[in-house]
């Protein structure tokens, strides 16, 4: 400040102020006392429209991570371990407790709804009963849990008629069941140890007992897969019925076997891209000539079946992530929990919250965000929408973009929405990284950590 008043000499008259005019960014003009400027935005501009919004509970969500399964898969990406004894998961669950006391706490979530629970992995099917209701006891102290969708991963081989039944009393109401193939060969060759009938058996296990919304997860792309392979598996899951059906894309992340064996050593291989388009896009046909709705670009639902744990995290609800390795959001911050089983037994051993990094999301992120996930995995976007959370029109922010997905057929665009076409649902994540990307364009020379 002293040095400010030393340069500028304010007591001469050699200076006239109103002949200093200004022109910086736009803004010129002569300099005035006029104003004094205590707050922003300008009163002016403020008015009742959005008070239910502060008002309302949100809600949030919440992820559990249980890093154990039966069997390594070679396509398996997630973070995982072979299961060697009960005491092993013993004491996982024991500093899971401690760690959905000590971050419940530190975040108050006590008072905040809980809108959905997802419990994945690894293989959340591999817990007892009483390690499950150990959990489940914690959550309720700590959190507002009233009618929740509550998920649960399983696997065909971990589970019964008696785990089913405790889990249906403990609340849990859907249950998403990897099965990834009906050919028993293409099973075998990614180092799972089901076969298709006990798959099949598992899920009318679940649907005899009833209550539960199933999800069946099929990847499309895994080693030996064939188009006659591939037709037969579909087929298959067709023919099981369930609420939903999820096609994901294998995708030959470095941390597997399938990359060592088939990108690294080429010991194996894998169908080329071409295949997998083949593969969804004749799934897609014979889904949808079946009656099977689109729900996202890679989940079809019979009768309106959704997941409102993607949906609420894709629309940006708080997350809270509980686990090694979880992934979670809390306002601006994404953030995700240390990776290492061990590393984060001992962070919780000294009461300490088992954060490995984060990431503060910027409005800029939040908008490439909702291009990237809910304009394009969600099949439709309404400008309205847009406008409710930004207070501007996205044809006028990536005009460009929207014009060239619409005259190449990705999507159509009218004044009020964006839907996506067949062939933008089979090129889902081109047509989400072109409306994010070019979000990010507008925006690259301020924007802070935006990167991808
Ligand atoms: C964490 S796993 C849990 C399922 C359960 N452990 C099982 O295997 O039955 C969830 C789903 O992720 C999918 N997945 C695993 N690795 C993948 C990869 N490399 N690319 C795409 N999806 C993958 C699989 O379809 C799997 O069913
Ligand atoms: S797919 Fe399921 S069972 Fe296989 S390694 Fe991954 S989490 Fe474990």
């Amino acid at each position: 400040m002293a040095k400010f008043l030393n340069t500028v000499d304010l007591s001469g008259t050699s200076v006239d102020p109103d002949k200093i005019m200004l022109n910086i960014n736009g803004i010129s003009g002569l300099p005035t006392r006029e104003e004094f400027y205590t707050n922003y935005p300008f009163y002016k501009y403020w008015n009742n429209s959005r008070n239910d919004r502060l008002l309302a509970d949100e809600g949030v969500n919440i992820y559990i991570h249980i890093p154990f399964c039966i069997q390594i898969c070679d396509y398996c990406f997630y973070m995982k371990e072979q299961i060697k004894s009960k005491d092993q998961v013993e004491e996982y669950v024991d500093h899971l407790c401690r760690e959905i006391e000590m971050v419940s706490k530190k975040f108050n979530m006590a008072g905040r709804n809980v809108n959905s629970i997802y419990v994945g992995g690894g293989t959340p099917s591999v817990l007892t009963e009483k390690q499950f209701k150990k959990i489940l006891e914690t959550l309720h102290q700590h959190h507002r849990i009233v009618d929740p969708e509550f998920a649960f991963e399983a696997e065909p081989g971990t589970f019964n008629k008696s785990k089913l039944e405790w889990l249906k009393q403990c609340g849990v109401n859907r249950i998403s069941m990897g099965v990834q193939s009906f050919d028993d060969e293409v099973i075998r060759l990614s180092s799972r140890k089901h076969t298709a009938l006990q798959a099949i058996n598992a899920i009318k296990t679940v649907q005899d007992i009833g209550g539960f919304e199933v999800n069946i997860d099929l990847l499309s792309g895994l080693a030996g897969e064939t188009m006659s392979s591939w037709v037969q598996s579909v087929e298959t899951a067709m023919a099981q019925q369930t609420d939903m059906l999820t096609i994901y894309k294998m995708k030959t992340y470095s941390n597997t076997a399938f990359f060592k064996k088939g990108v690294y050593n080429k010991e194996i291989e894998l169908p080329t891209l071409s295949d997998e388009i083949m593969f969804f896009e004749k799934a897609l046909d014979m889904l949808l000539s079946e009656g099977y709705g689109l729900w996202s670009t890679f989940a079809f639902t019979r009768n309106g079946a959704q997941s409102r744990y993607i949906e609420n995290t894709w629309r940006n609800q708080d997350m809270i992530a509980y686990g090694a390795s979880s992934f979670g959001k809390i306002g601006v911050f994404n953030y995700q929990n240390l990776n290492n089983v061990q590393a984060y037994f001992e962070k919780v051993k000294k009461n300490e919250i088992p954060i490995y990094r984060t990431f503060q999301m910027s409005y800029k992120d939040m908008i490439a965000k909702e291009l990237l996930l809910c304009a394009a995995r969600l099949l439709s976007y309404r400008k309205e929408e847009f406008i409710e959370k930004f207070g501007f029109d996205y044809f006028d922010l990536i005009p460009e973009a929207i014009d060239e997905l619409v005259n190449k057929g990705y999507i159509t665009a009218d004044r009020d929405e964006l839907v996506l076409t067949k062939q933008g649902v089979i090129f889902g994540d081109f047509v989400a990284m072109t409306l994010a990307s070019s979000a990010k364009k507008v925006f690259a020379k301020d924007a802070i950590g935006f990167s991808y």
